[in-house]
């Protein structure tokens, strides 16, 4: 499916207003995992109340154990203080990243604003190697906007 047909699906998705804000997200999850075939673990992490760490919402893909990151640690944590997009073509290049399956060779994490405050991310990891390009940046920051707008 090309990101512009997926862009209505996800305004279709944001605004089932019977569900509630975490089964839409997960709705999300599932549109892109099972569409964009890089794209092969799709999560949310929001800001965990006061707490200068990171707290995984809904997903789709294998569990894992990080279900708590603390701000600067991991591609997330950096995201958390750094309020830009991260796209790392190759994870084994990075010192600071936290690996939740051999399986993974890249990973992107696009922050999510509400008036302005960085309150969350979308994190995808990929198990093909360099498959982001600026495309999936815009594509992501969309849907970001979208689920700030949920959670506004
Ligand atoms: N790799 C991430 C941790 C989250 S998992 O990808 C689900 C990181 O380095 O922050």
């Amino acid at each position: 499916m090309t990101f512009s047909k997926l862009k209505s699906e996800i305004l279709a998705l944001v605004s089932h207003e019977r569900l509630s804000i975490d089964e839409r997200l997960l709705n999300i999850c599932e549109l892109l995992e099972a569409n964009i075939e890089h794209y092969n673990w799709v999560g949310f992490y929001f800001k965990n109340g006061d707490k200068n760490e990171l707290k995984l919402g809904p997903y789709v893909g294998e569990p894992t154990d990080h279900t708590i990151i603390p701000f600067g640690k991991g591609i997330c944590g950096q995201v958390a203080v750094s309020n830009e997009n991260f796209v790392v073509p190759d994870v084994a290049a990075q010192d600071n990243y936290i690996a939740c399956s051999i399986t993974v060779k890249a990973e992107i994490v696009v922050p999510i604003f509400v008036n302005g405050e960085n309150i969350g991310q979308i994190d995808i990891d990929s198990n093909t190697s360099n498959p982001f390009t600026e495309a999936d940046e815009r594509f992501l920051e969309f849907v970001c906007e979208e689920v700030a707008k949920l959670l506004s």
